[in-house]
């Protein structure tokens, strides 16, 4: 039997050597981790289980047969993070270069099965490659495999991708299904055609970091919601993330033990700049009214003009929606809806409860918006809020103008919930420019056109610049003081606790894409 054994633990030690220790050597030497050490940093210590780590591919064009690696260049497994199950891959681009091969493919669709099975997120640790360019058509029905299990998946567990090194071709689309996307500084990067092919095509020079590095997606294409500086501050954000999603679609996210205290935050009264043009942080809001410290911001560097992220209130897990004043005006374009409409679409499918605070002042007006496509982008998150059926909840702090307030999860397209603040203005739109329109052949007759307009536009300010209209037809709950907001949010959001809303029965709806 001694024998028998040393054999397992000789194979075992080859497993865990991935590709040689020259090959571990030059990773480093790039700046990247193993995947075995990133496996290491992510896992609570010990519990990690390992699958398939003596698995090896079977190919055997272009002398294969000769060179293969226990667990062909992809660890695969389950274990737990903070307690909770999930279960992870972590590509190992040691062994050729992390490609993916047939059985890789398998390996990792056997735990994504298993995740489905089971109820628990599955975690991919991207670097690679691309396909096993030796094992051909194979290998691309190896990703076909791993794609239809990310949408079979979608809404149903929590999906998350670290990129961590090359990320090529269309391997990027499984990461695009899932739902969050981590990009490391300088050692990764994602795009369809590299910089190779871009020269030969569009001519023009451009450098893989610049095509598709962390930052590129962070603030271009906004493909990836996270950037960290290394793959230690990644794995870091990944635990932070899951902590505030449940394990499936069934369940509710964890929440924290919370001791209610003055809810009172006085801060809050003395935010809204004097002037209604004057900018100011939402973020201070946010932070002001969450529980202390826990707003995790997605998206950060993309479509700044609205701010999305993770926090918890009263200890429990919410997502906020924020129009951003400090950043074009809190204004509402292309890219602040998808970023918007997709944050809410994966609170929805994960039971997280939705806050949302309004200061918009509409649309963004250009050719550059209309041409692109603002009618259809800016459906995308009338429609994710319309079809969201988790509590719901707006604050309007300020502006709540023209169509981006019925947009703003406002209570006629299903907001539980709608508070304004005393600074409140909803209207069709800007005082000035509605006199402009409505007042036209009055102030053009006038002796002093310039007076005129300005009296107009002082009577159309104290009719609709401010909440109280709203709030006579019961389209704001209450007007609440600002320092009161997070009592009111905590009180609103518990006795939502138990909400339960169905959507009419269908295959699907179609949302704009
Ligand atoms: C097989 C691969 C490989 C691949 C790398 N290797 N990519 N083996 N198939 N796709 C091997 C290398 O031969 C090398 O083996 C080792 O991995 C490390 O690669 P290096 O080139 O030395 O590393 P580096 O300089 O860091 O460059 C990394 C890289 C480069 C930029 C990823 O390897 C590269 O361009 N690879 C090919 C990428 C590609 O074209 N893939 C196919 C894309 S199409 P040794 O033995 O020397 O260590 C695709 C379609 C998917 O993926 C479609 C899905 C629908």
């Amino acid at each position: 039997m001694k024998e028998k054994i040393d054999q397992l633990e000789q194979k075992i030690a080859e497993a865990k050597l991935g590709g040689g220790k020259d090959r571990v050597a030059a990773q480093h030497k790039k700046g990247k981790l193993t995947a075995r050490e990133r496996l290491h940093f992510l896992m609570d210590e010990g519990t990690f289980e390992e699958i398939g780590m003596l698995v090896t591919h079977r190919a055997t064009d272009f002398g294969l047969e000769k060179e293969k690696y226990l667990g062909d260049g992809v660890i695969t497994g389950y274990g737990r993070i903070n307690g909770r199950l999930v279960y992870v891959y972590a590509q190992d681009f040691t062994v050729f270069g992390g490609s993916l091969s047939e059985t890789h493919a398998k390996k990792i669709c056997r735990i994504m099965d298993l995740a489905m099975q089971n109820g628990a997120p599955v975690i991919g640790l991207n670097d690679s490659g691309g396909a096993r360019i030796q094992e051909g058509v194979v290998s691309l029905g190896g990703y076909a495999d791993i794609f239809y299990r990310n949408v079979r998946a979608s809404g149903v567990i929590p999906q998350i991708s670290a990129i961590m090194g090359p990320c090529a071709g269309g391997a990027v689309y499984s990461p695009a299904i899932t739902d969050f996307i981590m990009m490391v500084e300088n050692t990764s990067y994602m795009f369809v055609t590299g910089p190779n092919v871009v020269k030969t095509v569009t001519h023009e020079d451009v450098t893989s970091e610049e095509l598709g590095g962390a930052i590129t997606h962070a603030t271009k294409s906004g493909v990836t919601h996270f950037t960290s500086a290394n793959g230690l501050e990644c794995i870091q954000m990944i635990k932070k993330l899951l902590s505030y999603m449940p394990q499936n679609c069934e369940e509710e996210a964890p929440s924290i033990v919370y001791h209610a205290a003055d809810e009172s935050r006085p801060k809050l009264d003395a935010i809204i700049p004097g002037h209604p043009n004057q900018p100011y942080d939402i973020r201070e809001v946010i932070e002001e009214v969450i529980d202390e410290g826990s707003f995790f911001e997605v998206h950060k560097d993309f479509a700044e003009n609205i701010v999305v992220g993770f926090a918890r209130l009263a200890g429990k897990s919410i997502g906020i929606i924020a129009n951003q004043p400090a950043h074009l005006a809190g204004v509402l374009d292309i890219h602040a809806s998808t970023k918007a409409a997709r944050f809410v679409r994966f609170c929805d499918c994960f039971n997280i409860p939705l806050l949302v605070f309004e200061d918009v002042p509409g649309f963004l007006p250009g050719t550059d918006q209309e041409w692109n496509g603002i009618i259809t982008n800016g459906a995308k998150l009338l429609y994710a809020f319309s079809e969201a059926t988790v509590p719901r909840i707006t604050v309007i702090t300020r502006k709540a103008y023209g169509g981006a307030y019925d947009v703003m999860n406002s209570k006629h397209i299903g907001a539980d919930m709608n508070y304004a603040w005393p600074s409140a203005e909803i209207a069709v739109m800007g005082a000035k420019g509605a006199a402009e329109i409505i007042f036209r052949k009055e102030i053009q007759e006038a002796k002093n056109p310039t007076e005129k307009l300005t009296e107009k536009e002082q009577e159309y300010n104290r009719l609709f610049a401010n909440p109280y209209k709203a709030a006579e037809h019961g389209y704001v709950d209450e007007v609440v003081r600002p320092s009161d907001t997070r009592k009111k949010l905590i009180a609103a959001f518990d006795m939502l606790k138990n909400k339960v809303d169905k959507l009419p029965k269908k295959k699907h709806g179609n949302i704009p894409l």
